[in-house]
């Protein structure tokens, strides 16, 4: 089981007092006749050391050093040097190394050996932010390997006994509700999303107690292992990266790990909402009017609209069992969320200017952006149904905010709450320069920034 939380990148990255290697890594910010534009290298070779001097651009963002660090990345997995160190030069090592953890990542377990490897590679720098760095991103390399694991290994079982295990090692209260416990409790929505599998619903809670006692921050994550759309299901070209819709739940592992690591001071507790979304003779149907935890009977015009479904139980059972001090929630919710914001930024829902304000400053820090959706109420009026208190979709028009507006309504009053929609910023097929394709774990950063602060 440790393989699952120890996730190596494909070189090792350490600390350092002094720089010594085969490669030596110079970071400038001077532009030159060799060094135009962001990412040009030049490369002097003597007795087979190599000194690389690799040109940051001039932009004033702290973004161009974590880019910097995913080039020397990826330099480093086509080259495999026997050894190379990194010299910061006006960088802020502190990023450069976010970029050179989240850039090392790749997700190859299931990938022959490569043949040849990069050696370690040192980084010469304030020793505690290194190990701080590490962390955190070691967290969130976790949260995209999980989220990269495909559905037949990450079901809603196969993931309550990997948050067991992931307990046990953090040190968190871990609690396992499983199908039965939940028809009974009365969650009658996360039960329907995931009664047409084999594998049916699990709600996982994890609490980290923090260092100074108080009310939780509750972290509610959507975990749909895989999202066919259920019956109402998804086209051939609509399915494909389904697997990634349990992201929302990985950034929640993540932070947790991250804030459980760095001894938080906050206590925090996670609520992971898994189901399956399935077709079968078992599965739940459109025109199903379903009893949610809430009380609120929800009607089904589209089972692919299941997110908000597992969420609408995981906020309730938030709110009546875990006395939370705000809440936010992660999930893949809309393609609209994409076509609105494509890979850039998140949609963020909050019901509190204070918390938003917090989250978005978080956000532009950490380059895992986000931006704030309306939450009028005319979009709720679109949820309105004629046979039950509420209706599961409102149509293409809108879709992030519509389904924003259905989990706000099961948020009471005066809770502070943010939903982040990261069905965009979640994935990235095309890749960029400190991420390979594939997932990124947003979220981690940009919460434990906001946490530490709080
Ligand atoms: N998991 C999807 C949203 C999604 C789409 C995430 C593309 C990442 C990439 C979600 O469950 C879904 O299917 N939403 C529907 C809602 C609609 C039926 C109201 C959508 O966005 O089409
Ligand atoms: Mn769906
Ligand atoms: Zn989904």
């Amino acid at each position: 089981m440790e393989e699952i939380i120890d996730i190596a990148t494909a070189f090792e990255i350490c600390h350092s007092d002094t720089p010594e290697g085969d490669v030596i890594f110079h970071v400038t910010d001077q532009n030159s006749a060799l060094l135009k534009k962001p990412g040009d290298m030049t490369v002097s070779e003597t007795a087979g050391k190599a000194e690389v001097t690799i040109y940051a651009g001039d932009e004033k963002t702290q973004d161009r050093w974590r880019k910097t660090g995913g080039r020397i990345a990826s330099w480093m997995k086509s080259h495999c040097p026997k050894s190379a160190a990194v010299d910061c030069g006006p960088a802020n090592c502190r990023e450069l190394l976010v970029g050179l953890f989240l850039g090392a990542y790749e997700f190859s377990k299931y990938k022959e050996a490569p043949k040849e490897v990069p050696g370690p590679l040192s980084v010469v720098m304030d020793k505690s932010e290194f190990d701080e760095v590490k962390i955190i991103c070691n967290a969130q390399n976790m949260a995209r390997e999980w989220a990269h694991e495909p559905a037949s290994v990450i079901n809603p079982w196969t993931l309550s006994d990997r948050a067991e295990f992931f307990a046990q090692v953090y040190g968190l209260n871990c609690t396992v509700l499983d199908d039965e416990q939940l028809q009974k409790m009365g969650a009658g929505a996360i039960v329907a999303v995931g009664q047409g599998s084999k594998t049916p619903s699990r709600m996982i809670i994890l609490e980290y107690p923090g260092t100074k006692p108080g009310k939780p921050v509750v972290l509610v994550g959507k975990a749909i292992t895989f999202d066919s759309g259920g019956l109402s299901l998804k086209t051939t070209t609509g399915m494909p990266d389904m697997k990634y819709d349990k992201s929302g739940a990985m950034a929640v592992f993540g932070i947790l790990r991250a804030a459980a690591q760095l001894q938080l001071e906050t206590p925090v507790t996670g609520v992971i909402c898994a189901a399956e979304n399935m077709p079968s003779d078992k599965a739940y149907r459109p025109d199903d009017i379903l009893h949610s935890l809430s009380g609120k009977t929800i009607e089904i015009k589209s089972t692919d609209a299941e997110g908000r479904l597992v969420l609408a139980d995981g906020l309730t059972y938030a709110q009546q069992n875990l006395d939370p001090r705000c809440i936010i929630d992660y999930a893949t919710l809309t393609g609209a969320c994409v076509v609105a914001f494509g890979h850039t930024r998140a949609g963020c829902m909050c019901t509190d200017d204070e918390m938003f304000n917090g989250l978005f400053a978080s956000g532009e820090k950490t380059q895992e952006r986000i931006w704030r959706l309306p939450s009028d109420e005319d979009y709720l009026e679109r949820l309105k149904s004629s046979e039950a208190d509420i209706k599961n979709s409102g149509g293409r028009e809108g879709g992030a905010c519509t389904a924003g507006m259905f989990l706000k309504s099961f948020i009471n009053d005066g809770m502070p709450w943010a939903h982040m929609d990261i069905a965009g910023t979640a994935y990235n097929n095309d890749g960029s320069a400190y991420f390979v394709p594939g997932s990124t774990g947003f979220g981690v950063r940009l919460t434990i920034d906001w946490l530490k602060n709080l």
